[in-house]
């Protein structure tokens, strides 16, 4: 009904705000979670083995197979890694935001103030956090096969010409792999708006909040949600638009 809207009218203040909040989050979330992610990437193409030496046996000769073979593989830091993004995909978000919520940050004290007069930051950070190391192993997964999917010819031609291994990381494998992993760093953006509407079950202000405030005020509950549906629509849309614009452009220069 159309005088619901006019009803609703009075919380606008409400949605402007749950707005901002909801871009924030998306903001910190991708920052938090692109930083985690390149030390679990690094983590993951380390070649760290410890053990290396029981892969060689008395006679001088590398173990095919055997549990020394397995050992003499292992890496502690990918596996460390692997274990961290394999856990975090497979559960759901909502289960790691109430664990991060009720089971770490009620350990700790945070303060109790208000960002910017309504933003409350003893919600807002446990909030990120838990979705920035969510986003963390997703983006860990689109580093890691960004800079493998650049062809090891690459490597072979810098190195014979004498680049020495970080020099080739830094201006052959890097410059071409950030091109290829810049949308899909994007996208994550995209996703983590939409996400961080389940922040609004441990209390943080953003949209889907103001949309159960004004139905905890006045009962309506249709006419927020549509409200909030055009909201996210109106910053998602468009952004995926333009990214896809820029993925178009930046592409052309590979055609062959
Ligand atoms: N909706 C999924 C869940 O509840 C999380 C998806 C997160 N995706 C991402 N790219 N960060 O488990």
């Amino acid at each position: 009904k159309l005088e619901n809207f006019g009803r609703i009218a009075p919380y606008t203040e409400l949605f402007v705000q749950g707005t901002i909040v909801t871009i924030l989050l998306a903001v910190f979330t991708v920052v938090i979670g692109f930083c985690l992610a390149l030390i679990l990437a690094l983590m993951r193409m380390s070649n760290l083995r410890p053990f290396r030496a029981l892969g060689i046996d008395s006679d001088g000769h590398t173990r095919e197979k055997g549990f020394l073979a397995l050992l003499s593989r292992f890496n502690p830091l990918d596996f460390i890694a692997t274990a961290y993004v394999e856990i975090l995909r497979s559960t759901p978000v909502l289960v790691q935001i109430f664990i991060i919520y009720y089971g770490v940050f009620s350990m700790v004290d945070l303060p109790s103030f208000q960002l910017f007069g309504f933003i409350r930051f003893e919600r807002f950070l446990p909030g990120v956090v838990a979705l920035g190391m969510n986003s963390g192993a997703y983006l860990c997964e689109i580093i890691r096969s960004g800079i493998q999917s650049i062809d090891s010819g690459q490597t072979e031609a810098a190195r014979s010409l004498g680049l020495s291994q970080s020099q080739n990381l830094k201006y052959i494998i890097l410059p071409q792999a950030i091109k290829n992993i810049l949308p899909a760093i994007a996208n994550e953006f995209v996703v983590i708006i939409k996400e961080s509407a389940i922040t609004y079950t441990i209390g943080v202000q953003d949209i889907m909040s103001a949309v159960n405030a004004v139905r905890g005020a006045s009962f309506i509950i249709i006419e927020p949600l549509l409200v909030a549906t055009a909201i996210y629509f109106c910053l998602c849309f468009p952004t995926s638009k333009i990214i896809a614009y820029f993925e178009r452009r930046m592409s052309r220069g590979d055609k062959r």
